[in-house]
């Protein structure tokens, strides 16, 4: 039987996720469409932590990194409320691009997210303006990179939210099941030491879903 999470006990997720209000038709049918294709997306709780840290910063110019089908990006621009605010999200996969367009429409927010596709390497450097708020879940060896590109437009006072930062506890332990893990894993551990050193930021680690970094900036 596999576990809910490799590094916090079943029985504390389960309690977590079971405090979680119940999710939309939509979003259920995407969680069930992810969990039966093997399309990575944000845990529940870590979604529902997301829409708390929007609400506290009252972000309106967001990026996301890695939209997969949508479900994240949706997630955040339903909890925008009387916010005036916008999501550009971006994905690699045409495929995945395409669907998270379509479920995009079906949840009525085309007018808040505007998703693209391509390699976030060369999109970034193509965006105009500022954000207030970055969501970092694309691969997760090439965190450092994203992190340099987009640092730029990121406003002071804005915030930074990498997902997956123990990646099931390797990062942790700097273990990894097969050789081909090994530089990701040490990607993920190189950008963690980045933010830590970073002078213009202040960070936390938190034991959420696979862990996430929650950033601000000076
Ligand atoms: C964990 S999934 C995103 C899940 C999404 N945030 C959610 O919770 O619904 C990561 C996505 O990042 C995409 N990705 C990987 N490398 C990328 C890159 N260089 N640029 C843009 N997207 C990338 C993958 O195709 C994948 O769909």
């Amino acid at each position: 039987m596999s576990c809910l999470s490799e590094v916090i006990p079943d029985h504390v997720v389960e309690f977590i996720q079971g405090m979680l209000p119940e999710r939309t038709a939509l979003m259920q049918r995407i969680e069930a469409e992810c969990r039966a294709e093997y399309i990575p997306l944000v845990e529940p709780e870590v979604g529902q932590f997301l829409q708390v840290l929007l609400n506290i910063k009252k972000a309106v110019r967001i990026l996301e990194i890695g939209t997969g089908i949508g479900y994240s990006s949706i997630l955040l621009a339903s909890s925008f409320g009387t916010l005036k605010g916008h999501i550009t999200t971006i994905e690699i996969d045409r495929d995945r691009y395409a669907r998270a367009c379509d479920n995009i429409r079906e949840a009525g927010l085309a007018e808040l997210i505007t998703p693209l596709c391509g390699d976030a390497n060369e999109v970034i450097p193509s965006l105009v303006g500022t954000f207030d708020f970055v969501f970092m879940d694309a691969a997760k060896g090439q965190y450092p990179e994203f992190f340099l590109k987009f640092w730029p437009y990121l406003e002071p006072g804005g915030l930074i939210v990498i997902d997956n930062i123990f990646l099931n506890g390797w990062v942790i332990d700097m273990t990894w099941p097969e050789r081909r893990k090994k530089t990701m894993v040490c990607r993920v551990r190189e950008l963690l030491e980045m933010l830590k050193k970073h002078e213009g930021l202040l960070t936390s680690i938190m034991p959420l879903g696979d862990g996430l970094a929650v950033s601000v900036r000076r």
